[in-house]
């Protein structure tokens, strides 16, 4: 599913807050047969109610996803979501650091905080959707899988605005990916397939089977679609799980299994020098064949 946002409960929470409040301080006869706004819980149930309206209907395992920074509450809305019958839960650590004053190791400190806090809190499968910008995922998804998280997704696509410079405006649009963001994850999934036990699932520029293919070679289990599924419907999966098919049959795999982590990083015994050599040689192979120079 979409995601609950902690800044949407936050929103709504104060709304009640403001709501009931102000009338519980007009008068004090008020106070003593009012309930305080903490007793009432309005901000997670419209998520609720479509996560049950989803369960009654299919019959595939249902992720909901929440996001969010703090550890506070997260555990309350994690149990509601695993009572209203979710499968796993899916945490999106969706952060931009814009603080000089909170170190990396801080904010990494801090995510931690909240993926075991909802850990500890349920007894569902809890995932946890990262960006690329920490200074090693490799570490990082240790930690997270010494926090008890169960897989891990990569990775968020982030708000990335333009600049419209004839209005000086802030543009933005969200625009739909392409497989051109794809390279980015297959090489996070194949440094991570060897080195942790975690499920790994790849978000960003899968837009064919062949793009699957890519993302299951590099180690992943599972991919996740968004961009190509809005572009084309959601009857749109079924072309992709036949190209996936069609590839894997054409070169001899009986599953996507037997084809996952083929291509990882797992025969190279030491990835940092291995990762410096092919950048060395991607270098060197510009100067000796691509050239971009364009014709006058
Ligand atoms: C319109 C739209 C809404 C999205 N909403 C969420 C969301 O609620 N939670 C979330 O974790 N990711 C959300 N995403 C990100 C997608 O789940 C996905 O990670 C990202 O778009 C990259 O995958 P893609 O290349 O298949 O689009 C959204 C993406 C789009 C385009």
């Amino acid at each position: 599913m979409h995601s609950l946002f902690e800044e949407q409960l936050i929103h709504e929470q104060m709304a009640v807050h403001r709501f009931i409040d102000a009338r519980i301080d007009m008068d004090a006869e008020t106070q003593s047969i009012r309930p305080g706004s903490g007793m009432f819980s309005v901000d997670t149930e419209p998520y609720v109610a479509e996560l049950e309206r989803l369960k009654q209907r299919v019959d595939v395992p249902v992720l909901a996803s929440l996001n969010g920074t703090s550890s506070s509450g997260w555990t309350s809305y994690a149990k509601r979501l695993e009572s209203a019958g979710a499968d796993a839960l899916e945490l999106n650590l969706y952060e931009v650091a814009a603080s000089p004053e909170e170190t990396g190791a801080a904010v990494e400190q801090r995510q931690l905080d909240v993926v075991r806090s909802v850990v500890d809190a349920v007894k569902v499968p809890v995932s946890v959707k990262l960006t690329p910008f920490y200074a090693s995922v490799p570490a990082f998804v240790r930690s997270l899988e010494q926090a008890g998280a169960r897989g891990v997704v990569v990775f968020n696509r982030f708000y990335q605005p333009d600049i419209a410079l004839d209005t000086l405006d802030v543009d933005r649009r969200l625009l739909p990916s392409t497989s051109a963001e794809l390279p980015l994850r297959l090489h996070a999934l194949a440094l991570l397939s060897p080195t942790t036990k975690l499920a790994l699932a790849c978000t960003g520029g899968v837009h064919s089977g062949l793009d699957a293919a890519k993302a299951i070679l590099s180690g992943a289990h599972v991919v996740q679609l968004a961009s190509v599924l809005l572009e084309r419907g959601p009857q749109h999966v079924a072309v992709l799980r036949d190209e996936l098919m069609h590839w894997l049959d054409t070169k001899g795999y009986k599953s996507s299994a037997e084809a996952r982590g083929v291509l990882d990083l797992h025969s190279a015994p030491d990835p940092h020098a291995w990762e410096r050599l092919n950048y060395t040689r991607m270098l060197a192979g510009w100067r000796a064949r691509d050239g971009w120079r364009k014709e006058p």
